[in-house]
């Protein structure tokens, strides 16, 4: 991805902290949205300080479709996203809240398509375009107590093979990865730390995002890639 424009969203989360350092070290131009500052701050111990100063960070809400616009527009230009924005939640689903149903859609499916066709939009003006998408394990095996986090999820994965359907043709992709467990600092503190082995670490699944953001992965399009550790 040397000198690739990159917007990568959630690159101050759990997962962004393996992720954040392989983009930058591949040599690529990256913007980072985010909302909280402690994530950012956070960032400043997994990479160098010259790599902090050369990432644009951004405050902005992605279910926000007037500040993804803005976001999307003041890039030079959007050759590769990656989205890792998204967020668990448990919850029998006939106590579910309908408030909170929204929620889960709003952070993993809505803020998935505004940024996809934002980005979309600036990609097919440039003919250039990799799109990486973070979905679930959970999208395509549903678990208990999981019905709107694995519902928002399998939309990503059918958003995600509907751009590249419609990408065809174009040097556009876009495909999605299905983590089960990512060693993240949530996961442990909630969790304990004793099966962390057999989680997936945010370095590892890093490799597969990068390798679908990279030009290599030119023939890919539509994958949903199954990241399951040892799980
Ligand atoms: N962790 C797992 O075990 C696991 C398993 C399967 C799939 N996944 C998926 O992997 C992805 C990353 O997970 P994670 O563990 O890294 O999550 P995380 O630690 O909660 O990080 C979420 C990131 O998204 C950003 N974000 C959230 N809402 C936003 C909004 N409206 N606008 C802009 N940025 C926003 C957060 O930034 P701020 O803090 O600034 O809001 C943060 O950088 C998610 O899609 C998740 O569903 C995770």
């Amino acid at each position: 991805m040397k000198g690739k424009q990159v917007l990568l969203t959630g690159g101050t989360g759990g997962l962004g902290l393996g992720v954040t350092p392989a983009v930058l070290a591949s040599g690529a131009e990256v913007t980072i949205p985010y909302i909280n500052p402690r994530g950012v701050e956070r960032l400043k111990g997994f990479i160098s300080p010259a790599d902090f100063a050369r990432t644009r960070f951004v405050e902005s809400n992605l279910n926000d479709e007037a500040a993804v616009e803005k976001l999307v527009n003041d890039l030079p230009r959007v050759d590769v996203l990656i989205h890792l924005v998204g967020g668990f939640a448990m919850g029998a689903t006939h106590e579910y809240s309908f408030e909170n149903w929204k929620r889960d859609f709003d952070l993993n499916l809505h803020t998935t398509f505004l940024v996809c066709k934002h980005s979309l939009r600036r990609m097919l003006d440039n003919g250039y375009g990799r799109i990486v998408t973070v979905s679930s394990r959970g999208a395509v095996e549903p678990g208990g107590q999981l019905a709107a986090y694995c519902a928002s999820k399998a939309g990503v994965v059918a958003l995600t093979k509907a751009i590249a359907d419609e990408t065809k043709g174009t040097n556009i992709t876009a495909n999605t990865v299905l983590p089960s467990v990512i060693d993240t600092p949530t996961n442990r503190s909630a969790m304990g730390a004793e099966n962390a082995d057999t989680w997936v670490k945010p370095e590892s699944l890093a490799q597969v995002i990068c390798f679908l953001a990279s030009e290599a992965a030119k023939d890919v399009r539509g994958a949903a890639v199954p990241v399951y550790g040892s799980i």
